[in-house]
């Protein structure tokens, strides 16, 4: 997969905005490669977007990615803050990619929707594009609507279409803000439907 070229298309198909515009990287099942797509796609828009890039473990597992620096702030400690007092910059990490851990309490966080809305908000002022390395459709709350759009990962190996629609049949995305699939592992034969809206 050229991951420049999915980041481009992916990029392209968002809204234009005056701010840090925000995509979630999410699958019908656990292990499909979200975290690996969505940090291949925070690594490849580095070179494609004008401003620091944010790579959200918004779930826990394993990391997709060990670049970039790693902020002092957690997405749970965000998403929690209480008082809700602005990290100093210096917290919310430095350079062109920055991975902002998911912390503990996870579990809770995907459905506190003033949290989460306070956290991307911050998140979109102090980064030009927030890549979240989001949980399995049926677990991302209000997720995918604080998002500008969300990407689904399909493991092609294993995933059966059926298993993908009706994931999104049960935990919908508007479809405005449903940007389309990623395949990973694909082998040669690729689905008419997916690739007609493949990244
Ligand atoms: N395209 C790929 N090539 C190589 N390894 C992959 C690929 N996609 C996923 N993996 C590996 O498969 C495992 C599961 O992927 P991961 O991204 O952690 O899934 P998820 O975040 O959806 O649970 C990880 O060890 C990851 O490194
Ligand atoms: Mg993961």
């Amino acid at each position: 997969m050229l991951f420049p070229r999915m980041a481009s298309r992916i990029v392209e198909r968002l809204p234009r905005a005056n701010r840090g515009r925000a995509v979630l990287v999410t699958s019908a099942r656990r292990g499909e490669g979200k975290s690996y797509i969505a940090a291949r796609l925070a690594t490849a828009l580095v070179g494609q977007i004008d401003g620091a890039i944010a790579l959200v473990e918004c779930s826990t597992g394993s990391p997709g990615s060990s670049d970039g620096t790693v902020a002092s702030i957690s997405w749970t400690d965000l998403v929690t803050n209480r008082s809700r007092a602005v990290p100093p910059p210096a917290i919310l990490g430095a350079g062109a990619l920055v991975r902002i851990p998911c912390g503990n309490g996870e579990a809770a966080t995907p459905f506190r929707s003033a949290g989460i809305a306070y956290a991307l908000n911050l998140l979109r002022e102090r980064f030009a594009f927030v890549v979240l390395d989001g949980p399995i459709l049926s677990d991302t709350g209000v997720l995918s609507a604080c998002s500008d759009g969300s990407v689904i990962v399909i493991n092609a190996r294993r995933t059966r279409r059926e298993v993908v629609r009706g994931s999104l049949r049960a935990y919908p995305i508007v479809p405005e803000k449903l940007l389309g699939g990623v395949l990973n592992e694909a082998p040669r034969y690729v689905p008419k439907w997916l690739y007609r809206r493949a990244l």
